[in-house]
């Protein structure tokens, strides 16, 4: 129930961190140095990707879609981040089975990760969405500076100057491993066909679902089913950390709202800079629908 789920968020936040606390060094070296089991689920991302997405979708599939944890534990408890819990009791609460959740660039875990046959699932977002989302995250995220005008905030995007650092070198860095244990998949994708990615991400899993349990999932990881779901709409976090008067982590779900926020000179300096840093990737991405 909601009064007991907001009681462990309180907790959490006295005892140890939690989702909206920027890292600590202590936590990064913790994350640096993690001891990956081969059994763990870890999923990466550069933030404002679909994380939320994916953590809701993994604990679906790894449910054989049971809708139970969805609706009873919190998202971040869930698929704990890994530089914001650095407690090994927490990450180690759910020995064997973990999904672990963690934004960093991939050069900081690459040795964590080299001998390891966790499975890392790296979803990336078209970047002019995830700089609008980002934007607005700052506006209603307290521990985030406040942005003065998406214009200002956009120059930082491009410089890499907001947290987790640039996303090119985070996609760049994260999508130039070619490892079995590794699968690639965008928003973009997810938004256009919910089922077949949900099918394609439990073969990676390898756990199997029956067709209604697959059909029962792709309801429950719907955008309006996850915007009502308090254990991953954000809205248990105390109004200190995020306010919801000024915006919903469930904000528009969309692909190509950037269209709505950035000017013509905005999409120039934008394609410039993403021309000369990307030029050698082979990525492509999905900017409208
Ligand atoms: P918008 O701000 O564009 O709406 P993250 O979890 O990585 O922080 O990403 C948050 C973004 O994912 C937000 O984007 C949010 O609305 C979107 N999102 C979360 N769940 C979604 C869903 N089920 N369908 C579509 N978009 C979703």
């Amino acid at each position: 129930n909601t009064d007991m789920a907001r009681l462990d968020v309180m907790e959490t936040f006295h005892n140890i961190s939690f989702p909206g606390h920027l890292h600590t060094q202590d936590s990064l070296n913790y994350a640096i140095h993690f001891p990956f089991q081969d059994t763990d689920t870890v999923i990466a991302t550069y933030p404002k990707s679909g994380t939320t997405w994916m953590q809701e979708i993994v604990t679906f599939v790894k449910n054989g879609g049971d809708p139970h944890l969805s609706k009873t534990v919190p998202n971040w408890t869930r698929a704990p981040w890994l530089e914001q819990y650095y407690s090994p009791e927490v990450l180690g609460a759910s020995q064997g089975h973990r999904v672990i959740t963690t934004h960093l660039p991939y050069h900081l875990l690459a040795n964590a990760l080299q001998d390891s046959k966790a499975k890392v699932i790296y979803v990336t977002r078209n970047p002019k969405d995830v700089a609008v989302s980002y934007y607005y995250f700052h506006k209603m995220a307290n521990f985030l500076p406040e942005p003065n005008s998406f214009d200002e905030f956009l120059d930082q995007f491009l410089e890499g100057k907001v947290n987790y650092g640039s996303w090119f070198d985070h996609v760049k860095g994260w999508t130039s491993q070619a490892r079995v244990n590794f699968f690639y998949i965008s928003y973009e994708e997810i938004w256009l066909d919910l089922q077949g990615c949900m099918e394609r991400i439990s073969s990676f899993l390898e756990c199997p679902l029956v067709e209604k349990d697959l059909t029962r999932s792709v309801r429950h990881c719907s955008f309006s089913s996850m915007r009502d779901n308090t254990m991953v709409n954000y809205t248990l976090i105390p109004n200190e950390i995020m306010d919801h008067s000024k915006g919903h982590f469930m904000r528009k779900g969309k692909i190509g709202d950037w269209r709505n926020t950035f000017t013509e000179e905005q999409i120039g300096r934008f394609d410039n800079v993403y021309n000369s840093l990307m030029q050698n990737c082979p990525l492509t991405f999905l900017y409208e629908c």
